[in-house]
């Protein structure tokens, strides 16, 4: 089994740098939910994610919408944001599932539906208190599917782990 890790992100590059070293991992039927309050990054790892699988299309937040489609060289990015969604019942009756073997689905406020999916991978995104721009991105997974590709990612992310990422799940450094 593969350990959570976090990787700290200084500005929205480095987020868009983070969903692309991702993105080298994705494939069709892959779930990833995008957890964490507003304005953390979860549409700004998106558009990177997106970018980096040769997507011209424009990404912007699926709030109104619940669900934008970007086209890429690999396959489909379904873009979901759950936000609006009230409940995992009326998730399902939006009947999208249908398509996500074919599609590569991001889905923000992922936590709200992650018991219907078995196997994921999970990013958390968290304001980090240093500096105005940080973010903190913790990474965990269900299944089979990202036990061993997680380990890889964690090592090509550099990780950094426990004291090093202060502020993770309320944990202050040392000395707060
Ligand atoms: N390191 C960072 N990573 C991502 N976004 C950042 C970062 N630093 C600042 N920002 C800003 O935070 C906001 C994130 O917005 P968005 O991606 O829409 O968040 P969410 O989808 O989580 O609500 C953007 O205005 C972006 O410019
Ligand atoms: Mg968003």
């Amino acid at each position: 089994m593969s350990e959570p890790f976090s990787v700290l992100s200084r500005e929205v590059a480095e987020t868009e740098r983070i969903a692309a070293t991702v993105a080298a991992h994705l494939r069709a039927g892959d779930i990833l939910l995008l957890t964490g309050d507003l304005a953390c990054g979860k549409t700004a790892f998106v558009k990177g994610l997106a970018a980096a699988l040769g997507s011209t299309d424009t990404v912007t937040s699926p709030t109104y919408a619940l669900v934008h489609n970007y086209r890429t060289d690999r396959c489909d990015v379904m873009h979901i944001d759950a936000y609006r969604v009230e409940s995992v019942r009326e998730f399902t009756d939006l009947g999208l599932d249908e398509y996500f073997p074919e599609c590569i689905v991001a889905i923000e406020w992922g936590d709200k539906v992650a018991g219907l999916f078995d196997d994921h991978l999970r990013i958390a995104f968290h304001l980090a208190d240093a500096h105005e721009q940080h973010r903190l991105l913790s990474f965990d997974c269900s299944g089979e599917r990202w036990g061993a590709e997680m380990t890889q990612l964690e090592a090509e992310l550099g990780v950094q782990r426990g004291a090093d990422c202060g502020g993770v799940d309320g944990e202050s450094p040392a000395g707060h």
